[in-house]
């Protein structure tokens, strides 16, 4: 596996795998690499020739300063996770590469309609930074095919809407959440949680499922069973974000006439900040 730092180094080596007519998958990551990431980087392998990885801790999507310098880099590590799957390229650049004039100077992409709801609402300026830096990171790394997980349901339609409004010559994937034995569904952030609020954090998946069971079993009063949902949260020592259900392809408001649906979630927990989602699909 490659390990490169540099633009020029990247663009190298794509272009000799394009001469060669093979096809490349992307996964863009932050790092501190678990198996949920590893899992997509296995799905990224089923869908091309190469699998790029790249692991940069974007600063332009963290709305807290504080939760940047906390983020956990694990550089190391990650590199002899992506080695042990068989990862082709790690691109690891700097924030000079990325951002080579400062952030301040940089174009910035909003994708409306995607960007000011759930998620976006509690963290200001965060979808732009994604947006922006997976549009840089698809342009220097030109794949045909971009992994991206459902755990982190907002930000992947958000790509899917950015692509298609720019016309980004790019196909987007969904990997599935990988998920602890307990349902938790794995993430960077889980490490902030004690032992015992792991245990408590369990209760996110199992309170989705239940929405799940019962719209699916004609439950049809959203507010009521969205409100149901956060106290019973809060019981469990949770401080929650929201909890709603949604239109599965655009995150409106879901209607009683909607089939394709997502409930979604956001809770603290501790330290922790714990986002989780899941399909509902009525017939
Ligand atoms: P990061 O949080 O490192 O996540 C990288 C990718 O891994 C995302 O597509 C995310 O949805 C996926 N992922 C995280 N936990 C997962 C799980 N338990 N199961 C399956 N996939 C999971 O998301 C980002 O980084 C950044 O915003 C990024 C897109 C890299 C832009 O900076």
């Amino acid at each position: 596996m490659q390990a490169v730092e540099q633009l020029d180094a990247l663009r190298e080596q794509v272009k000799q795998w394009r001469n060669d007519k093979l096809s490349i998958a992307f996964v863009p990551t932050m790092g501190n690499l678990h198996q949920g990431h590893l899992s997509l980087v296995r799905r990224a392998q089923e869908l091309a020739d190469k699998v790029i990885v790249s692991v940069f801790v974007n600063p332009l999507q963290f709305d807290d300063k504080n939760d940047l310098s906390a983020y956990p880099r694990t550089l190391d590590a990650d590199l002899l996770k992506l080695e042990s799957v068989n990862c082709d390229l790690v691109f690891t650049p700097t924030a000079n590469v990325i951002y080579p004039n400062g952030m301040d100077k940089q174009t910035v992409i909003t994708v409306p309609d995607m960007d000011d709801k759930l998620c976006g609402q509690a963290r200001a300026g965060h979808f732009d930074g994604v947006a922006t830096v997976v549009a840089k990171l698809f342009n220097m790394v030109q794949a045909d095919v971009a992994v991206f997980g459902e755990k982190d349901y907002q930000q992947l339609l958000l790509i899917r809407k950015m692509v298609n409004d720019l016309n980004i010559p790019i196909n987007i994937v969904a990997g599935e959440t990988y998920r602890e034995e307990n349902g938790l569904a794995m993430s960077s952030r889980n490490q902030y949680l004690t032992a015992e609020q792991r245990d408590i954090a369990a209760d996110l998946y199992q309170n989705l499922l239940d929405i799940k069971n019962k719209i699916e079993q004609g439950e049809d009063d959203f507010a009521f069973l969205e409100q149901e949902t956060v106290k019973r949260l809060q019981e469990s020592g949770f401080i929650p974000d929201y909890v709603d259900i949604r239109r599965a392809d655009n995150l409106e408001r879901a209607q009683k006439r909607d089939r394709s649906l997502r409930v979604l979630v956001a809770a603290r927990l501790g330290n922790a900040r714990l986002i989780d989602n899941i399909a509902c699909n009525l017939a």
